[in-house]
Protein backbone atom coordinates (compact mmCIF):
# COMPACT_ATOMS: atom_id res chain seq x y z
CA UNK A 1 0.00 0.00 0.00
CA UNK A 2 1.18 3.42 -1.11
CA UNK A 3 0.13 6.68 0.01
CA UNK A 4 0.81 9.92 -2.30
CA UNK A 5 2.54 12.61 -0.05
CA UNK A 6 4.01 15.91 0.03
CA UNK A 7 7.73 15.59 1.91
CA UNK A 8 9.16 18.94 3.00
CA UNK A 9 12.76 19.03 3.96
CA UNK A 10 15.00 21.63 4.47
CA UNK A 11 19.10 21.15 3.07
CA UNK A 12 22.02 22.72 5.90
CA UNK A 13 21.26 26.00 4.85
CA UNK A 14 17.71 25.83 5.89
CA UNK A 15 16.50 26.53 2.97
CA UNK A 16 13.50 24.21 2.06
CA UNK A 17 12.48 21.68 -0.49
CA UNK A 18 8.93 20.32 -1.12
CA UNK A 19 8.41 16.94 -3.52
CA UNK A 20 5.49 14.48 -3.65
CA UNK A 21 6.55 11.37 -2.66
CA UNK A 22 5.12 7.61 -2.28
CA UNK A 23 5.57 6.05 1.21
CA UNK A 24 4.93 2.75 2.45
CA UNK A 25 4.68 1.85 6.09
CA UNK A 26 6.39 -0.81 7.87
CA UNK A 27 6.40 -1.71 11.35
CA UNK A 28 5.42 1.78 11.89
CA UNK A 29 8.31 2.89 9.93
CA UNK A 30 7.68 5.14 7.07
CA UNK A 31 9.75 4.23 3.97
CA UNK A 32 10.97 6.77 1.44
CA UNK A 33 12.22 5.33 -1.90
CA UNK A 34 13.85 8.47 -3.62
CA UNK A 35 15.22 7.86 -7.31
CA UNK A 36 18.79 9.58 -7.51
CA UNK A 37 19.78 12.06 -8.14
CA UNK A 38 17.25 13.91 -5.53
CA UNK A 39 17.11 16.98 -3.49
CA UNK A 40 14.68 15.43 -1.07
CA UNK A 41 17.13 12.46 -0.51
CA UNK A 42 20.48 14.98 -0.09
CA UNK A 43 18.40 16.80 2.17
CA UNK A 44 17.64 13.88 4.63
CA UNK A 45 21.14 12.58 3.98
CA UNK A 46 22.34 15.98 5.82
CA UNK A 47 19.50 16.65 8.29
CA UNK A 48 18.38 13.34 9.83
CA UNK A 49 14.75 15.30 9.69
CA UNK A 50 11.66 15.37 6.82
CA UNK A 51 8.25 16.01 7.10
CA UNK A 52 5.68 13.65 5.79
CA UNK A 53 2.01 16.07 4.67
CA UNK A 54 -0.68 14.56 4.20
CA UNK A 55 -2.55 17.22 1.90
CA UNK A 56 -5.78 17.02 -0.46
CA UNK A 57 -4.83 20.79 -2.29
CA UNK A 58 -3.81 18.62 -5.18
CA UNK A 59 -2.06 22.39 -6.69
CA UNK A 60 0.70 21.01 -4.46
CA UNK A 61 1.52 17.42 -6.45
CA UNK A 62 1.68 19.68 -9.93
CA UNK A 63 3.16 22.85 -8.64
CA UNK A 64 6.46 20.97 -7.09
CA UNK A 65 6.34 18.35 -10.42
CA UNK A 66 6.17 21.68 -12.83
CA UNK A 67 8.64 23.43 -10.47
CA UNK A 68 6.16 26.92 -10.93
CA UNK A 69 3.46 28.22 -8.63
CA UNK A 70 5.44 27.15 -6.13
CA UNK A 71 4.19 29.86 -3.47
CA UNK A 72 3.53 26.86 -0.72
CA UNK A 73 2.15 28.51 3.26
CA UNK A 74 4.56 26.58 5.06
CA UNK A 75 5.04 27.43 8.75
CA UNK A 76 7.52 25.18 11.20
CA UNK A 77 7.26 22.21 12.15
CA UNK A 78 6.53 21.54 16.48
CA UNK A 79 9.08 19.48 16.86
CA UNK A 80 12.50 19.18 14.53
CA UNK A 81 14.05 21.73 12.27
CA UNK A 82 11.68 21.94 9.08
CA UNK A 83 8.61 23.41 8.20
CA UNK A 84 5.24 22.38 6.98
CA UNK A 85 2.12 22.57 4.61
CA UNK A 86 0.12 24.76 6.78
CA UNK A 87 -3.09 23.71 4.95
CA UNK A 88 -1.75 20.00 5.60
CA UNK A 89 -5.20 17.74 6.91
CA UNK A 90 -1.89 15.71 9.09
CA UNK A 91 1.64 15.86 9.30
CA UNK A 92 4.09 13.45 10.72
CA UNK A 93 7.75 14.76 11.86
CA UNK A 94 9.89 11.78 10.97
CA UNK A 95 13.73 10.81 11.90
CA UNK A 96 15.54 8.79 9.71
CA UNK A 97 16.75 5.97 11.27
CA UNK A 98 18.32 3.98 8.64
CA UNK A 99 19.38 3.89 4.95
CA UNK A 100 19.85 0.55 2.29
CA UNK A 101 21.56 2.44 -0.37
CA UNK A 102 20.91 1.62 -3.93
CA UNK A 103 22.98 2.91 -7.13
CA UNK A 104 19.45 3.77 -8.50
CA UNK A 105 16.75 3.81 -6.15
CA UNK A 106 18.07 3.92 -2.35
CA UNK A 107 15.53 3.36 0.96
CA UNK A 108 15.23 5.84 3.94
CA UNK A 109 13.74 4.48 6.62
CA UNK A 110 12.18 7.03 9.01
CA UNK A 111 10.58 6.74 12.76
CA UNK A 112 7.63 9.14 13.62
CA UNK A 113 8.47 11.44 16.25
CA UNK A 114 5.33 13.56 16.65
CA UNK A 115 1.98 13.58 14.26
CA UNK A 116 -0.76 16.01 14.16
CA UNK A 117 -3.85 16.01 13.00
CA UNK A 118 -5.34 19.79 11.78
CA UNK A 119 -8.44 18.92 9.71
CA UNK A 120 -10.66 15.61 8.71
CA UNK A 121 -10.54 14.12 5.69
CA UNK A 122 -13.06 15.13 3.54
CA UNK A 123 -13.58 11.97 1.44
CA UNK A 124 -12.41 10.69 -2.10
CA UNK A 125 -12.95 12.97 -4.73
CA UNK A 126 -12.34 11.94 -8.29
CA UNK A 127 -10.98 15.08 -9.72
CA UNK A 128 -8.03 14.50 -7.39
CA UNK A 129 -7.14 11.40 -7.73
CA UNK A 130 -7.21 12.18 -11.26
CA UNK A 131 -4.56 15.35 -11.04
CA UNK A 132 -2.01 12.93 -9.06
CA UNK A 133 -1.96 10.50 -11.50
CA UNK A 134 -1.28 13.64 -14.30
CA UNK A 135 1.25 14.57 -12.18
CA UNK A 136 3.00 11.50 -12.31
CA UNK A 137 2.49 11.14 -16.10
CA UNK A 138 4.37 14.63 -16.41
CA UNK A 139 7.43 13.59 -14.47
CA UNK A 140 7.55 10.31 -16.73
CA UNK A 141 7.29 13.09 -20.48
CA UNK A 142 10.40 12.22 -21.59
CA UNK A 143 10.05 7.76 -20.95
CA UNK A 144 6.37 7.17 -21.82
CA UNK A 145 5.11 7.14 -26.00
CA UNK A 146 3.40 10.52 -26.20
CA UNK A 147 -0.04 8.71 -27.54
CA UNK A 148 0.21 6.92 -24.04
CA UNK A 149 0.14 10.08 -22.01
CA UNK A 150 -2.64 11.71 -24.13
CA UNK A 151 -5.14 9.22 -24.15
CA UNK A 152 -4.88 8.01 -20.36
CA UNK A 153 -5.01 12.13 -20.22
CA UNK A 154 -8.46 12.18 -22.09
CA UNK A 155 -9.51 9.08 -19.59
CA UNK A 156 -8.59 11.14 -16.60
CA UNK A 157 -10.30 14.23 -17.78
CA UNK A 158 -13.72 12.69 -17.61
CA UNK A 159 -12.99 12.62 -13.48
CA UNK A 160 -12.15 16.52 -14.03
CA UNK A 161 -15.32 17.25 -15.75
CA UNK A 162 -17.81 15.39 -13.32
CA UNK A 163 -15.92 16.40 -10.07
CA UNK A 164 -13.57 19.19 -9.59
CA UNK A 165 -13.50 22.48 -7.86
CA UNK A 166 -11.67 25.18 -8.21
CA UNK A 167 -8.45 23.97 -7.16
CA UNK A 168 -8.35 20.95 -8.90
CA UNK A 169 -9.23 22.62 -12.29
CA UNK A 170 -6.33 24.95 -11.53
CA UNK A 171 -3.69 22.23 -10.73
CA UNK A 172 -4.92 20.31 -14.13
CA UNK A 173 -4.51 23.60 -16.10
CA UNK A 174 -1.11 24.06 -15.10
CA UNK A 175 -0.45 20.25 -15.46
CA UNK A 176 -1.83 20.80 -18.77
CA UNK A 177 0.38 23.36 -19.79
CA UNK A 178 3.47 21.70 -19.12
CA UNK A 179 2.27 18.80 -21.27
CA UNK A 180 1.64 21.38 -24.41
CA UNK A 181 4.62 22.90 -24.06
CA UNK A 182 6.69 19.79 -23.79
CA UNK A 183 5.47 18.30 -26.60
CA UNK A 184 5.66 21.85 -28.72
CA UNK A 185 9.23 21.70 -27.86
C1 LIG B 1 2.25 11.36 -6.76
C2 LIG B 1 3.75 11.34 -6.99
C3 LIG B 1 4.54 10.38 -6.35
C4 LIG B 1 5.93 10.35 -6.54
N1 LIG B 1 6.68 9.41 -5.90
C5 LIG B 1 8.02 9.37 -6.09
C6 LIG B 1 8.83 8.38 -5.44
O1 LIG B 1 8.36 7.54 -4.69
N2 LIG B 1 10.17 8.43 -5.68
C7 LIG B 1 10.74 9.36 -6.50
O2 LIG B 1 11.95 9.35 -6.69
N3 LIG B 1 9.99 10.29 -7.14
C8 LIG B 1 8.67 10.32 -6.95
N4 LIG B 1 7.91 11.26 -7.61
C9 LIG B 1 8.58 12.25 -8.47
C10 LIG B 1 9.23 13.30 -7.60
O3 LIG B 1 8.30 14.03 -6.86
C11 LIG B 1 10.02 14.28 -8.46
O4 LIG B 1 10.85 13.60 -9.35
C12 LIG B 1 10.82 15.17 -7.56
O5 LIG B 1 11.42 16.15 -8.33
C13 LIG B 1 11.82 14.36 -6.72
O6 LIG B 1 13.10 14.84 -6.83
P1 LIG B 1 13.71 15.89 -5.82
O7 LIG B 1 13.81 15.25 -4.47
O8 LIG B 1 15.04 16.22 -6.43
O9 LIG B 1 12.75 17.05 -5.86
C14 LIG B 1 6.53 11.30 -7.41
C15 LIG B 1 5.73 12.27 -8.05
C16 LIG B 1 4.36 12.29 -7.86
C17 LIG B 1 3.53 13.32 -8.56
Amino acid sequence: LIYETIITTVNANDEVHVAPFGVRKENGLVILSPFKPSITLDNCLQTKVAIMNLTDDVRTFASAVIKQHQDYLLIKAEKINGLRLADALAHQELRLTNVIDDAQRPELHFEVIHQVNHRSFLGFNRAQAAVVELAVLVTRLSMLPKEKVLSEKTYLQIAIDKTAGPKEMEAWSWLNAKIEAFYAN
